[in-house]
């Protein structure tokens, strides 16, 4: 089969590499991918909002199957228009891509449903949005509607804070029409954790719980990012609590889409916060998690390309069961010196061939490029340069979470560049959820 992979961040590298794996796959192409997306599949410079370009591209390339990287295609009618066209593609449509979209749907839905989640209320008016700021009190949380590439929640432990954000949002727009509207809502206490599901609206197939870390530094400080590092699976998420979290937020979710009439195919990516009240829903995203995907991933032993297929073919019953490495593994990435802030692009980095040759490590780029260096003699030289906020993801597998941190951070000292740098605490969190199961007081 000819398969085009949409994205160019570290989660497409995971999913060209999976997928690179399958005896289904002859060809794969990636628009626009990244340098290290290059090694294994041809990269071609489409954007991946450019819907109209995709489009051309997968006619003229005879392309079987397409799959969705980011939301922002999703949510602008990817899927739509590929199926229109006759042509094959993982991932939701327009629709139902409205649940990671729109938050306002999605809180909505969960009310509806009684799928748990924090207490919220929505609105269209920034001074009412203060009023009831006043009457609850802080910590809140203040959330933009639409899509805001992940900078639209605001956990604000002041009145003063969520005031702010209120104003940032709704009269200066700093995310444009996704701030309109405006969710406020109860701040929740506990551990948080990804649950991912596979789904074609009949069937459900999870994968492997993880846990990311969304804090820029050490111990959960600092600002928000992209994601630093995850583990999977995450020991805090037990077997009793994996199946409430399936029984009260999956089950109930994808039942709800189906009763509104929504058809909903492709990944279910459902953040977690696990409260003393029992697991609910902070957010539900319509695709693959980044850097989630690079921990589950290499975990995975099936065929996912197969896996994909049947979703879209609506033939996921096909699937009996997913089959999975025991060992755990962690993912750190490695960010440009001065992200999430501004931060420089071009640094060359160093060590990638030392870590290549490291057993049970697998490095999947999210922000680099390729410079071909021509030396005086013919020789060409391939330098890999930064290109992006987050620029590596270095995963390491291991028999236990200590294992999997030692490789994992092992191979992390091998690389540099200018300005470098990542948390050194991707995983103990993991241990600490293990002594707590081994020894319940
Ligand atoms: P979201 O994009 O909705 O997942 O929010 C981003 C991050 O904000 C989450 O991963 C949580 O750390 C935090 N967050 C969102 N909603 C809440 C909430 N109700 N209470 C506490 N933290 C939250
Ligand atoms: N890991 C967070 C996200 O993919 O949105």
């Amino acid at each position: 089969m000819r398969i085009l992979v949409i994205g160019s961040g570290g989660r497409e590298h995971a999913l060209v590499w999976k997928i690179a794996q399958s005896k289904l796959a002859d060809k794969i192409f990636c628009a626009p991918g990244n340098a290290g997306i290059a090694q294994i599949a041809e990269c071609i410079d489409i954007k991946a909002d450019d819907i109209a370009g995709l489009l051309d591209f997968a006619r003229k390339e005879r392309i079987d199957f397409t799959v969705v990287g980011p939301e922002a295609a999703l949510s602008l009618g990817i899927v739509d228009e590929f199926q229109k066209a006759g042509l094959k593609i993982f991932g939701p449509n327009k629709e139902a891509a409205t649940l990671e979209a729109s938050k306002v749907f999605s809180k909505e839905l969960m009310a509806k449903y009684k799928v748990p989640t924090a207490e919220f209320k929505v609105f269209d008016n920034p001074d009412e949005a203060k009023e009831y700021i006043e009457k609850i009190g802080a910590p809140c949380v203040v959330k933009a509607d639409g899509l805001a590439a992940g900078k639209g929640v605001v956990v604000a432990k002041t009145i003063d804070e969520a005031r702010k954000a209120v104003e940032a949002m709704m009269r200066d727009k700093v995310f444009g029409a996704a701030g309109n509207k405006v969710i406020i809502e109860e701040c929740l206490q506990g551990q948080e954790a990804s649950i991912l599901v596979i789904t074609d609206s009949k069937e459900v197939i999870a994968l492997a719980s993880a846990q990311d870390h969304k804090r820029v530094f050490d111990n959960d400080c600092g600002p928000n990012t992209g994601g630093m590092g995850v583990y999977s699976p995450a020991p805090v998420v037990t077997k009793e609590l994996f199946k409430e979290i399936l029984e009260k937020i999956v089950y109930r979710t994808i039942d709800g889409l189906v009763k509104e009439g929504i058809d909903y195919r492709g990944v279910l990516y459902a953040g977690i916060m696990l409260t003393k009240e029992g697991p609910k829903t902070l957010e539900f995203n319509v695709r693959f998690g980044d850097p989630e995907t690079q921990a589950i991933l290499p975990r995975l032993k099936s065929d996912l390309l197969e896996v994909m297929l049947a979703t879209a073919e609506q033939k996921l019953n096909r699937i009996k069961n997913l089959e999975w490495d025991e060992r755990s593994s962690v993912c750190v990435v490695c960010a440009a010196g001065g992200y999430p802030g501004n931060y420089e692009k071009g640094k060359e980095i160093f060590g990638l061939d030392e870590v290549a040759k490291i057993k049970d490590v697998v490095i999947f780029h999210a922000g680099t490029k390729l410079r071909t260096v021509n030396d005086v003699g013919q020789k060409q030289e391939k330098e890999y340069l930064t290109n992006g906020g987050r620029v590596l993801g270095v995963v390491g597998l291991g028999k236990t979470i200590q294992e999997a941190i030692a490789n994992t951070y092992a191979a992390v000292k091998k690389i540099s560049f200018e300005g470098m740098h990542y948390r050194k605490d991707i995983g103990e969190k993991a241990l600490m959820s293990n002594d707590k199961i081994q020894n319940p007081k």
